[in-house]
């Protein structure tokens, strides 16, 4: 039997997935590590840091399938993607790395945008330039850092960090490059255009492989730090979201999945290079080879919910403790779809997609003295998934035909989330049996690089299973006329924003 190691290097901690040759998890492990926000809107992690997690990752997931580490056949690394780490010539990091999650290169971005405009941007790589990507943390360090950034002689993204460290190889995978805005996603390739219109140089980047490619070795070093046999093959593996999708199934055009993690992503594969020309998508090559994928990202999702559980009902809060979630689904319950009238604004944080915009904020409209705080729970609900919809009329808009959508992530939990997703999609949902989809996507790429499955595809089969299925209902009428009032909110209160914001 051969054993195949998935590695997720995430935001709060590293996970590690065991899988056997017959697509079963037989072991799980995680570490932990912090980011860190020196100051508002920054997110910054030493990479140092994830090695200690990686190390305990692995170890518990090995002892937690009663195995030596010795006897696993190949590595697939996934993790946070868009992060810059930053190298000197010597291999060392010349400052912390900035993560996916930071704004600080918002006006890099605005710059880029005015000078070179969306249109070139879009034909260029696929996509905008926007603050979480990877390149205009660059244009920062040059504008504010100069020190540092005279000394980088290589960049790379978290897991391929991860993967220095294991075999010395300096590599990444075309998912993941994909998040940087300097990859032409639709030839899977850097792109010398951007590269040289942005003055970054060619030399810094590392050669992008396919996800189920092997790129490198386990170094006798590593060895013997983390037990692992030296010589055994790594791929390239995925960023987060592609090696999720792989995890659930999510591998060709017609599917697509939603994750209702803090944030809320709608993912879409697609057979053949597709995109938005104001890139209000994200446009990214898929870990399966040959496909690509369409992704649209709300920056609070099933985080909306967190904040009504400590702003709206503490009471709960306190009183329940994991339990609260339920409780507050069974108050929305109370009220019918459609909240009596009140509608949600989910951008507590900002927004990324259906609007990019920084300044975007929260809102319940609609108020009247009917409603009490069932109403505002179920709103919450709804805005969420109306936010969501926005995103899949999006991907419709490409020619992507969606025949379901697989729900995951903490809120998926939510029967009433479920069924408010088919009435706003407009198509049957399921769920996903499959724990550590990230993780498992990235063991999975593992499998397939190292022959233990003939394709991506082969094995996704074997592993993903769909449960819980939802069909659209009766309350899709009345939630598809209140999406119809919602859409018509953000370009309504786009020109308050920046003053609401305090950044006019
Ligand atoms: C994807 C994205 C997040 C990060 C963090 O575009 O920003 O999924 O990869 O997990």
């Amino acid at each position: 039997m051969s054993l195949f190691l998935g590695i997720d290097v995430g935001t709060s901690g590293t996970k590690a997935i065991i899988l056997d040759d017959a697509g079963a998890v037989v072991g799980t492990g995680s570490g932990r590590h912090e980011p860190d926000a020196p100051q508002p809107g920054w997110s910054e992690q030493d990479p140092e840091a994830w090695w200690p997690s990686s190390l305990t990752a692995i170890r518990d997931a090995c002892r937690d399938a009663a195995i030596e580490a010795a006897s696993i056949d190949a590595v697939g690394l996934t993790g946070q993607m868009h992060g810059l780490v930053a190298l000197d010539a010597t291999g060392v990091p010349v400052r912390p790395a900035i993560l996916w999650n930071d704004g600080r290169s918002q006006p890099q971005c605005r710059a880029v945008e005015e000078r070179l405009g969306i249109e070139h941007l879009v034909a260029a790589c696929g996509n905008r330039m926007l603050p979480g990507f990877t390149a205009p943390k660059l244009l920062w360090m040059r504008a504010h850092e100069p020190e540092a950034y005279a000394r980088i002689s290589s960049v790379l993204l978290p897991k391929d960090w991860i993967r220095y460290r294991l075999s010395g190889e300096m590599v990444t995978d075309v998912s993941d490059a994909s998040g940087t805005a300097v990859f032409d996603c639709a030839r899977r390739t850097w792109s010398d255009d951007l590269l040289q219109t942005l003055d970054l140089p060619r030399s810094w980047w590392p050669h992008a492989a396919e996800g189920p490619e092997v790129v490198a070795t386990i170094s006798e070093t590593a060895a013997s730090e983390t037990g692992l046999r030296p010589g055994i093959p790594i791929v390239a593996g995925a960023g987060d979201q592609a090696a999720s999708a792989i995890g659930t199934g999510l591998v060709s055009e017609g599917r697509v999945g939603t994750t209702l993690g803090t944030s809320g992503v709608v993912f879409a594969p697609t057979d053949a290079w597709r995109s938005t020309p104001d890139g209000r998508l994200h446009a990214f090559c898929h870990a399966v080879p040959g496909r690509w994928h369409l992704m649209g990202v709300m920056l609070s999702g099933a985080g909306s919910l967190d904040w009504f559980r400590s702003a709206i009902v503490p009471d709960i809060d306190e009183a329940a403790g994991d339990d609260a979630f339920p409780r507050i689904e069974a108050m929305a319950n109370e009220v019918p779809a459609g909240a009596d009238g009140l509608l949600f604004l989910p951008y507590l944080s900002g927004e990324r997609t259906p609007w990019p915009d920084a300044d975007a904020r929260g809102a319940f409209i609609g108020l009247d003295l009917r409603h009490d705080r069932r109403h505002l729970a179920r709103a919450v609900f709804e805005g969420v998934t109306h936010g969501l919809a926005q995103c899949l009329d999006l991907i419709r808009s490409t020619g992507v035909r969606p025949r379901t959508v697989t729900l995951s992530g903490g809120g998926a939990k939510s029967e009433l989330w479920r069924r408010t997703c088919a009435d706003l999609f407009g198509t049957p949902v399921t769920t996903t049996s499959t724990t550590e989809a990230t993780a498992c996507g990235a063991a999975i790429l593992a499998a397939v690089g190292a022959g233990a499955f003939a394709s991506v595809e082969d094995a996704c089969a074997s592993v993903s299973n769909e449960q819980d299925r939802i069909d659209p209902g009766p309350d899709r009428e009345v939630l598809m006329a209140r999406h119809e009032v919602f859409a018509r909110l953000y370009p309504a209160l786009q020109s308050e924003f920046p003053a609401i914001a305090g950044n006019d």
